[in-house]
């Protein structure tokens, strides 16, 4: 049975940024109300309104993996690890983004699915093997007809944003060799508690997985978890490493049980650790617009730093306006001079002189608050501010 412990409202849908501002309407379904679950018996989080793949993955999806570095280290230390560990002579990715990932590998060895066309085009114009595709039954087919099997599947921040589990699951046991590896890396639950990050959530992040869930999934589908590893990538997350169950030639890690049973302890077996996060957010919403109004009493000035999807939900759940926060800036050209989502605040293109003369930035890209802290130094030394909802609203 699937509880509610979480409303966060009407909202738009994240990362489709307007050209130009309007008032969004829900008759319209241009707003759905985003209500969050936990379903007692599986442990998965997941939303209750899910809305069709094709209509979040277009060909205008503006997220690039490549655009921090953050993460383009991530992927490169990652390659490093899987080509040591496993060495694949075939590798696929599902989600493959811009590549950020795979350009760390030999082009003859690497499958890229990405349902995104403008972001498909970009591997297949570097020479990868790209399918412009969403993950299904379908294409795992065609796959393994021209394949045959794949020795390591991986895929970061996607799995959970496909309604259909069982097929997704159904569809990697299907092209996966008798001795293949599947890595997938998504927010951890545990971590979003902790940090009450509660703008993990939006339209695109269907399911938040813990490794609790993650356990329960995989195994209906012959699957287990052999090691885990945690991340500090997006907010904390986890890289589950899978197996199938019947190779015994793998050792199952202690890092396994470990992780369980460190999240049975905090909780989140029960639905009572969910209605306490639902009701902690409610909380920070107050918090976060009473430190913003007390700013602008001031008529001190606020803008906002990486025009995230997380971003989309604070200011829509918290009903932030241009009235606190004057505009966003973001290194990602495709958000250049669009609006955050249902909301009037425009994202302007990131140059340090948009810095000038603000007092206090909010952190929409808190996930990477170490590589802006880095890049800001000016700002910080003229006593500039940033501020955080994370892990409560506050100044930094
Ligand atoms: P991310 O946190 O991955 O977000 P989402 O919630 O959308 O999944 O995205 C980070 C965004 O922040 C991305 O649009 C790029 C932007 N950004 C900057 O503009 N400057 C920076 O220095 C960094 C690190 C990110």
């Amino acid at each position: 049975m699937i509880k509610k412990f979480l409303d966060l409202g009407y909202q738009p849908l994240a990362n489709k940024y307007l050209k130009s501002y309007k008032k969004l309407s829900i008759k319209k379904k241009e707003l759905y109300r985003l209500t969050v679950g936990f379903d007692t018996k599986t442990k998965l989080v997941s939303l209750f309104n899910k809305i069709p793949d094709k209509i979040m993955f277009d060909s205008n999806y503006p997220y690039k993996s490549s655009m921090s570095k953050t993460m383009t280290d991530s992927f490169k230390k990652l390659s490093v690890k899987i080509k040591k560990r496993f060495n694949p002579k075939l590798f696929l990715e599902i989600g493959s983004n811009d590549g950020a990932l795979i350009k760390n590998f030999n082009k003859n060895q690497v499958i890229c699915v990405e349902p995104c066309s403008n972001l498909a085009r970009i591997t297949k114009r570097k020479g990868y093997f790209t399918y412009n595709d969403y993950w299904n039954l379908n294409l795992s087919n065609k796959i393994k007809s021209k394949f045959n099997t794949v020795d390591v599947i991986y895929s970061a921040n996607t799995l959970t944003h496909i309604n259909n589990l069982n097929q997704v699951f159904k569809s990697i046991s299907n092209l996966l060799t008798q001795d293949g590896i599947l890595i997938i890396e998504d927010p951890s639950f545990l971590e979003c508690i902790k940090k009450l990050s509660y703008d993990q959530f939006y339209n695109e992040h269907i399911y938040i997985f813990s490794a609790l869930s993650v356990k329960k999934l995989i195994n209906e589908f012959g699957l287990e978890l052999f090691d885990i590893e945690k991340l500090d990538t997006h907010g904390g997350s986890l890289r589950y490493y899978i197996k199938r169950a019947n190779n015994n030639k793998i050792k199952i890690e202690n890092t396994v049980s470990k992780q369980i049973s460190t999240e049975l302890k905090f909780g989140l077996g029960n639905f009572s650790t969910y209605l306490k996060f639902g009701n902690s957010v409610k909380k920070s919403k107050n918090d976060l617009l009473k430190l913003l109004k007390t700013i602008k009493k001031k008529n001190q000035k606020i803008i906002g730093y990486g025009a995230t999807a997380k971003a989309s939900t604070v200011l829509n759940y918290c009903n932030i306006g241009n009235d606190m926060i004057d505009y966003f800036v973001d290194t990602t050209p495709d958000k250049k001079n669009r609006y955050m989502p249902g909301k009037n605040i425009k994202i302007k293109k990131y140059e340090k002189k948009l810095l000038n003369n603000v007092d206090y930035v909010y952190l929409g890209a808190w996930n990477f608050v170490k590589e802006i802290f880095k890049k800001e130094k000016k700002f910080i030394q003229k006593g500039g501010k940033f501020i955080t909802h994370v892990p409560t609203p506050r100044i930094i």
